[in-house]
């Protein structure tokens, strides 16, 4: 649906993105996460045929750009960071409007405006002026501009960015209704965000991508190694044997419970630290009642991989 060779933008202040490569395959539900200032945006506006790029080969949707951008933009729904809209039209209206603009059939408009409302949850607004919508509900209008010439690929950039937890839970289920039979392409800096939805993430700093992978092998490549434990034992003894097995980095006691001790070990990186502390427990004859290792993060993968 996406494949993209060597982009690159340049602005007057220097160079946004950095000679990247990628491909979204069709019916993939991909996050473009990346912190602020990473590229995102600037490489949304190129996919979607808004912004010409420095330099790369790119085609969305079987169309490529620049060339056949008027192509490119019928076949995509396009979400861009701040979605602009008719303030003063009321949002049926102006969802009528952009179909017309979308070459959406005369005959069929009425019906996809009414599909797109109830999709996005506006029906029970279709007759409200948009200046007097909350923020989540002008986002919803965004979206279901972006739906409304039912386009097989959606580009999404930041599309929860400014909604309350409220308004980003039921946006984030929406997002995953729409990916059942749409390719998604979604830009944002929140991991959980992309946890819950997306099937792989394309990590982007300064330009570059820093990876590009399923969540669960992103999650492999930092040894997020910390194990809890909790047994009964002296906790002041327990604590310095766990810190001198040999792959053990370090050991903070958590908490105390009558003759329970529980702690968190981390282990040196690289380590793989449940074989060596069970070792210890077994020897020991500690009686135990927690040991679980904590799942890497997305957050830390992140933070590993776009760290000054
Ligand atoms: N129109 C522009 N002119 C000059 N620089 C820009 C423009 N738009 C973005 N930039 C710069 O390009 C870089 C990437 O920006 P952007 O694509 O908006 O990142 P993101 O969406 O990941 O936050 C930033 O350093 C930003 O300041
Ligand atoms: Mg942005």
């Amino acid at each position: 649906m996406i494949r993209v060779e060597n982009l690159t933008k340049k602005y007057a202040g220097g160079e946004a993105v950095r000679g990247i490569s990628f491909s979204v395959e069709k019916g993939e539900v991909v996050g473009f996460l990346g912190p602020n200032g990473a590229g995102k945006s600037t490489t949304m506006r190129i996919l979607t045929g808004f912004l010409p790029a420095t330099d790369g080969q790119i085609e969305v949707a079987g169309a490529k750009l620049p060339e056949e951008s008027l192509l490119v933009r019928q076949r995509i729904g396009y979400m861009p960071e701040n979605v602009p809209l008719y303030p003063e039209m009321r949002v049926e209206e102006f969802l009528e409007y952009r179909g017309r603009l979308k070459r959406v059939a005369r005959k069929d408009i009425t019906e996809r405006v009414g599909l797109v409302l109830d999709q996005c949850g506006l029906s029970d607004v279709r007759k409200k002026i948009i200046a007097t919508l909350s923020k989540g509900f002008r986002q919803r209008v965004g979206l279901a501009d972006a739906l409304i010439h039912n386009p097989p690929l959606l580009i999404l950039d930041e599309p929860t960015a400014g909604l309350d937890p409220h308004q980003i839970r039921s946006f984030r289920e929406l997002i995953k209704d729409l990916g059942r039979d749409r390719t998604i392409l979604l830009s944002t800096h929140i991991l959980s965000e992309v946890e819950m939805v997306c099937g792989r993430a394309i990590i982007i700093n300064r330009g570059k991508i820093e990876a590009s992978d399923t969540l669960a092998n992103l999650a492999k490549r930092v040894q997020s190694g910390a194990l809890q434990i909790e047994v009964k034992a002296d906790p002041v003894g327990a604590r310095e044997k766990l810190a001198k097995l040999s792959e053990v980095g370090g050991v903070v006691e958590l908490n105390r419970v009558g003759e329970w001790v529980s702690f968190e070990v981390t282990a040196l990186p690289g380590k793989d630290i449940r074989g060596e502390v069970d070792g210890l427990i077994k020897r020991e004859n500690w009686p135990l009642r927690d040991f679980r290792r904590e799942k890497a993060r997305l957050e830390d993968v992140f933070v590993e991989l776009t760290q000054e």
